[in-house]
């Protein structure tokens, strides 16, 4: 049985990395439907994906890496930016999520993808990566602040890094939090993400961000940039 958030507690505490791979393995053949369910009521992931990608100012030939990629969702999108010169690295805890994505991969012949299964937390980047994009993943771990000062180290100057999360808006009360956390508990949606804010993380590793908020608060969009000369705050 998939252990999860005790709802009696106020902030219960966030799935651990066992919770993930047990609950991504039984979601990853059914995740690009579920991510439709979010269409429906109105959140616009797929625009917000765009923007993302479009966020990166990725060049042909480029090196990008999606942190938490799962099924692929944002490859094709993160392909027609790079090029067929360009690298994509998908890294993911789960080998079920990335069975997915190999599958997209295969189906369209794509040679320049590769994907790596491994924690964030531990994920080694590779030399000369351009830009880093992590969607509806990073707030899911709690060490998301280390992640992030690791991608800052990583990127060089003027690399990029765009993200969004769920999140709980701040004027939510408990109820509202704990029906949306409810209704989300397939998807590691915790109501312990109300204290998480990856954004403020962002603010503070990288020399300029700029950051916003989509579908009522309930959204956190991040676009941030290295900048050249003025290094990593950490
Ligand atoms: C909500 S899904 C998001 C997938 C994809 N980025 C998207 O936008 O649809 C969260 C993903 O993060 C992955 N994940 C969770 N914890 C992780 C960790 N510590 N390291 C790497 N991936 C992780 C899960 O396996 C899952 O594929």
């Amino acid at each position: 049985m998939i252990k999860c958030c005790n709802y009696d507690r106020k902030y219960p505490m966030a799935w651990d990395r066992e919770d993930f791979s047990r609950a991504y393995r039984r979601l990853a053949p059914v995740y690009d439907h579920g991510l439709l369910l979010y269409e429906l009521v109105g959140m616009r992931l797929r625009r917000y994906r765009r923007e993302a990608v479009a966020g990166l100012h990725l060049q042909p030939g480029d090196t990008v890496v999606d942190l938490g990629c799962g099924t692929g969702v944002n490859l094709p999108l993160l392909l027609g930016a790079v090029g067929p010169t360009g690298r994509i690295i998908g890294v993911d805890l789960s080998p079920e999520m990335l069975e997915q994505a190999q599958r997209k991969i295969d189906a369209e012949d794509w040679c320049n993808v590769e994907l790596v299964a491994s924690d964030m937390v531990d994920y080694v980047f590779p030399p000369h990566v351009d830009a880093v994009l992590a969607t509806l993943a990073l707030a899911t771990i709690p060490d998301y602040d280390s992640v992030i000062r690791t991608i800052a180290s990583a990127l060089p100057p003027g690399g990029r890094l765009a993200n969004f999360e769920m999140t709980w808006p701040e004027a939510w009360p408990d109820w509202l939090v704990k029906l949306g956390a409810k209704l989300q508990q397939p998807f590691g949606v915790t109501t312990d993400l109300k204290d998480r804010k990856p954004a403020r993380s962002i603010q503070r590793h990288f020399a300029r961000c700029d950051s916003s908020e989509r579908y009522f608060g309930a959204i956190s969009f991040c676009i941030a940039i290295r900048q050249a000369g003025t290094g990593v705050n950490v």
